[in-house]
């Protein structure tokens, strides 16, 4: 972004919208060049949206039943983003894969947190999966988004300690902190042109900011 533009990005977000929330409190403060032009839910009682509505976002519903396929529904899904400006899609707890009907329509610039350290445990409960499986230690991944589920090339990443008392919901609590600490961060990589979407297949390489 050319110096004192901010980047305008859409968080989509199917449920609480916390880590929508640390994205537009990074924004607001100014802590990022980057402000959040829309929330798109595909949830109609989603809290994400009452939160943005709070905070002066526009907020948007696109249900998948008021759609015959789902490439009518990813093209209305693209169509709201792009409606409001966005240049850059963060999924912010969007429980749904999108197809490249999607992703052709944001030339790469769609990212996606999740509360793994990928390629570990993709998917619905991650957390129970690392905890099932007995890991010491787990994370969240920031990466960009292509046509497979939590997959994409990796932007970053945070750990935190798995202990032995931990359950679901602990363990959640601990990653979650990480989530809203890393997602303004690789938000304010891309607006700097620290890391680009790569071609596919590639790493995405990221310099300091
Ligand atoms: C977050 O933990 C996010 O990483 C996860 O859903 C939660 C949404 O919380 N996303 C995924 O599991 C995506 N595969 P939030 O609505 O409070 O941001």
């Amino acid at each position: 972004m050319p110096p004192g533009e901010l980047l305008p990005l859409a968080a989509l977000a199917s449920g609480r919208g916390s880590n929508f929330q640390a994205l537009q409190d990074a924004c607001a403060r100014g802590a990022i060049p980057a402000r959040v032009a829309a929330v798109v839910s595909d949830n109609p009682r989603a809290p994400a949206l009452e939160r943005a509505r709070a905070q002066g976002v526009p907020a948007v519903v696109v249900e998948r039943k008021d759609y015959a396929s789902r490439a009518a529904f990813d093209t209305a899904l693209a169509d709201a983003a792009l409606a409001a400006g966005a240049r850059l899609v963060c999924l912010a707890g969007f429980m749904r894969v999108l197809s490249p009907v999607f992703l052709e329509r944001f030339g790469g610039m769609v990212i996606n947190i999740h509360p793994s350290l990928l390629p570990a445990f993709p998917g619905l409960d991650a957390q129970k999966q690392a905890l099932d499986y007995g890991v010491k230690v787990a994370g969240c991944t920031v990466h960009f988004v292509d046509a497979g589920v939590d997959t994409g090339p990796i932007i970053l990443q945070a750990c935190v300690p798995v202990e032995p008392d931990d359950t679901v919901e602990t363990l959640s609590a601990r990653i979650l902190e990480q989530e809203h600490r890393l997602y303004p961060k690789a938000v304010a990589l891309i607006a700097a042109g620290k890391v680009a979407p790569p071609a596919a297949g590639r790493v995405a390489r990221v310099t300091a900011l």
